[in-house]
C-alpha cells in the first residue's frame, strides 16, 4: 500500500482516506484548502445525516444556482453574501489599523467607467427623489488630508433601483460619479436620498431566504471605492441609521462605523446656493485611508 493510501473507505475513517489520497498534490495551498474543506464537510454530513433525497435536493440547489449565472448575474456570489461568507472574506482581507475607515462588500452594481465629474456635481440625472448633499474629507490615519484621492460613488435611486437595473428608464450613469480631491482632501457632491432595496431574489438564493424566514432587503446606502497613491484601496458604504432594515441587512454589510447622519435641512439660502428647490438632506462623512499593511 502506498503511504498515501489509508485503506478502504469507512464512515469512521472517511476524512483520513480522502485527505490521504491527495498526498501527491502539485499545489500545497490547494492540498491544504481541500483538506480543511474535506474535514469540515464530512463533519457537517456526519452531523446532519442527510437522506438520499435531501442530498439530491442540495445537489439540485447548487445545479440551479449555477444555471442562473451569466455575464450579468452571479447567483453564487449572492449565496456567499447571504451566508455571511462575503463579509468574512472581506474582513480577513481588510484588517485595518485603528482609525482607518472600515470596508464592506462591493456588490454587483459597480460600473467601471463612470464619468469623472467636477466637485459639487449632481449625480442625479433625472431629478427624481429627495435632494441630498454629501460632503467630507479623505484623510490619512494621522488626520492629514489626502490630495488627488479618487472617490468613485454609486447608489440606488429613491425607489431602490440602480441605473443598470432600469436601462432605458433611468439615464445611463444615473447616480454614479468619480470625484478627485484637491490639496484640502475635501469632497462634495449632490445626489438624492437612496432607498432600501431587495437583492435579486427571483432565483435560488431568494427562495432560500424565503424558506429561512428571512427578507432580501439591504438598508439604504451609498457605495464608495476610494483610491489614492500610497494607500490601500477602500471599498465601502455609508448607511442611513434610520432605515427599517439597518439591523437586518440581507448580506450583513452594515458596520457601526459606517452609519452616517442623514440630516434634514430647512434653509432657503443654502437650498438656493445648492440649486435645490426646498428642504434637503445633508450628510457629512470623513473617510480615513490606511497605508498598505504587512500581512
Ligand atoms: C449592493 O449593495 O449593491 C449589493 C450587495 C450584495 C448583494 C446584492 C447587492
Ligand atoms: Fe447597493
Amino acid at each position: 500500500m502506498d503511504t498515501h493510501e489509508k485503506g478502504f473507505f469507512t464512515e469512521e475513517n472517511s476524512v483520513e482516506v480522502v485527505i490521504g489520497r491527495n498526498a501527491n498534490a502539485r499545489d500545497e495551498r490547494l492540498k491544504e484548502v481541500i483538506a480543511v474543506i474535506t474535514r469540515k464537510l464530512h463533519e457537517a454530513v456526519k452531523e446532519i445525516e442527510p437522506t438520499q433525497e435531501e442530498w439530491f435536493k442540495a445537489i439540485m440547489f447548487l445545479t440551479d444556482t449555477g444555471h442562473l449565472c451569466n455575464e450579468w448575474r452571479q447567483e453564487f456570489i449572492l449565496l456567499s453574501d447571504v451566508l455571511g461568507v462575503s463579509m468574512l472574506v472581506d474582513a480577513i482581507n481588510n484588517r485595518k489599523p485603528s482609525g482607518a475607515s472600515e470596508s464592506t462588500v462591493l456588490g454587483p452594481f459597480h460600473v467601471a467607467d463612470a464619468p469623472e465629474l467636477p466637485m459639487g456635481a449632481n449625480i442625479c440625472l433625472d431629478q427624481k427623489g429627495e435632494d441630498m448633499v454629501i460632503h467630507g474629507r479623505i484623510l490619512d490615519t494621522e488626520g492629514r488630508p489626502i490630495a488627488n484621492a479618487v472617490l468613485d460613488v454609486w447608489q440606488a435611486n429613491d425607489e431602490g433601483l440602480y441605473d443598470v437595473q432600469q436601462k432605458g428608464i433611468q439615464p445611463d450613469f444615473n447616480l454614479r460619479g468619480v470625484f478627485r480631491t484637491g490639496e484640502d482632501g475635501r469632497y462634495w457632491f449632490r445626489a438624492v436620498k437612496p432607498k432600501f432595496y431587495p437583492i435579486p431574489d427571483d432565483g435560488t438564493v431568494g427562495k432560500l431566504l424565503g424558506d429561512l424566514g428571512r427578507h432580501p432587503y439591504r438598508p439604504a446606502h451609498l457605495h464608495f471605492i476610494l483610491k489614492a497613491d500610497g494607500f490601500e484601496t477602500l471599498t465601502t458604504h455609508i448607511f442611513d441609521p434610520h432605515d427599517p432594515y439597518i439591523n437586518s441587512d440581507a448580506v450583513f454589510g452594515v458596520k457601526e462605523s459606517l452609519l452616517a447622519d442623514f440630516r434634514r435641512v430647512d434653509d432657503q439660502n443654502r437650498a438656493r446656493e445648492l440649486e435645490f428647490s426646498g428642504w434637503f438632506w445633508e450628510v457629512e462623512y470623513d473617510f480615513v485611508l490606511a497605508r498598505p499593511q504587512p500581512r
